[in-house]
């Protein structure tokens, strides 16, 4: 899913964009970086903006690359050189407003960017997102503030960046520059600055950059209730409600998160610590999904016949055998959902264990996503070593943002994987904290 978000500076754009992505579990790109990068790429070859011949020889061996730090932080960089801080002074401003605004370059940036934005779900901000580059994207935002507000951020902005120019800096200039501006990118022939027909229209000036956040969470939220998931076959369907219906009534069952989950193959990656994690979680889905269960399981007397339905593969104990493995790579492929215990086996205290690598081995292999779970109370209401379970208790399931498999795609193997592990062990983590500490709001 592709999220535009377009809008004049001071706006509140950057901020707007990034809790945006931050929030769904989404990807961000921040198009003006890219124009930006270009324009520092001229000026370290001094070329002037009057070749065109020069420039466009320079987009044909552009080397544009973002990478994400552990902190979230985007570095972006051209040629291999790191450029995230030089990309942000007043002069590289000046000159990436003018690079963007030649044709043949807005032509080369927007492929690349139309690239990036492919099988996705990213938030992408820009001046022409929801107009240009990405004209059929689900949601596009525009947003608005009043000239008099920009000024006024623009204003604390440079203020906090350049203490020293307190005395020099006029906030009747900084509106009129503000104004200037508006109405060049407005007016610009190639591309310019305006609000697509089906965008959303936020004005930014009473709100904070929260509510913003919060409004278009809601948009989003609101447009994924309009496409519903696949139906579920009918015994599928029979089974999955009436599971359901039980694990409401004995242990009422509680879903948290559920905006988290989206259309599309993904491992769901969970804790471990009863055999009731593999239904609850399934019947917390919103579709159908896979698990895989021992072999043994399937020869107790009714729970056998109910997880067959709810579409459990039966392994060996040896659950990293190939043929399981190809048999999930498989399911992934057709675009499937599939649970997953990374921890192996059930954790006896029910803390986390450390993650094996069969997780990060099919992570890496299908390119898929990954979609951390809580549970929590199962292990309370069915331990290890009890044959049965409690009759009655009190289980949660809990959904976390996305980990895209963008985030490790540029990296080399060994160090992708070690990262795919680290990532789900830290989400499932912090979903576990964020229960712990009372489950207010959106789970991480
Ligand atoms: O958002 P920003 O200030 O970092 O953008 C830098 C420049 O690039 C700005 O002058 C507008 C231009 N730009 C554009 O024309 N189209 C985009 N999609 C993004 C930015």
């Amino acid at each position: 899913m592709i999220i535009t978000i377009d809008g004049p500076s001071g706006t509140g754009k950057s901020t707007v964009a990034k809790g945006v992505a931050k929030r769904l579990g989404f990807l961000f790109f921040d198009t003006g970086a890219m124009y930006r990068s270009l324009a520092w790429k001229l000026t370290e070859q001094n070329i002037s903006l009057t070749d065109e011949a020069a420039i466009q020889g320079l987009l044909d061996r552009f080397q544009y690359d973002i990478q994400t730090t552990r902190e979230g932080e985007k570095h972006y960089f051209v040629g291999g050189v790191d450029v995230t801080s030089q990309i942000r002074t007043q002069e590289i401003s000046l000159l990436a407003s003018q690079v963007s605004s030649l044709p043949f370059v807005r032509k080369a940036l927007v492929k690349i960017q139309r690239s990036f934005g492919h099988r996705v779900n990213a938030v992408f901000e820009g001046r022409d997102m929801g107009t240009v580059v990405f004209p059929d994207a689900e949601l596009k935002i525009f947003l608005t503030a009043k000239p008099e507000v920009r000024a006024e951020r623009r204003y604390r902005e440079l203020l906090l960046k350049f203490p020293d120019l307190a005395d020099s800096l006029s906030k009747e200039q900084i509106l009129s520059e503000i104004e200037e501006r508006d109405h060049n990118d407005r007016t610009r022939a190639v591309s310019p600055l305006r609000q697509a027909a089906d965008a959303l229209l936020i004005d930014t000036s009473e709100l904070t950059s929260e509510e913003v956040i919060g409004r278009i969470a809601d948009a989003k939220k609101k447009i994924c209730g309009r496409k519903p998931f696949d139906p579920m076959k009918f015994s599928y369907a029979l089974v999955y409600h009436s599971v359901r219906v039980f694990f409401k009534l004995f242990y009422r069952l509680r879903i948290c998160g559920l905006s988290h989950f989206q259309k599309g193959a993904a491992i769901i990656a969970a804790n471990h610590a009863s055999f009731f994690d593999p239904p609850v979680i399934s019947i917390s889905c919103p579709e159908e999904v896979h698990f895989l269960a021992r072999e043994s399981l399937f020869r107790i007397p009714l729970l056998g016949r109910l997880i067959r339905i709810l579409n459990s593969h039966p392994v060996a104990r040896d659950s990293s055998d190939a043929s399981t493995f190809r048999q999930l790579i498989q399911l992934l492929g057709q675009g499937e959902k599939v649970i997953l215990f990374p921890e192996g086996k059930r954790s006896k205290d029910g803390d986390l264990q450390p993650l094996e690598k069969g997780l990060s081995f099919l992570v890496y292999k299908a390119r898929c996503r990954i979609q951390p779970v809580y549970v929590a109370g199962a292990r309370e209401a069915w331990p290890r070593g009890r044959k049965f379970p409690h009759l009655f208790g009190r289980i949660s399931c809990v959904f976390g943002s996305p980990i895209e498999w963008e985030e490790f795609e540029t990296l080399e193997k060994r160090v992708a994987m070690e990262k795919i592990t680290e990532r789900t062990e830290q989400a499932i983590r912090s979903l576990k904290h964020w229960f712990e500490e009372g489950a207010r709001g959106d789970p991480p």
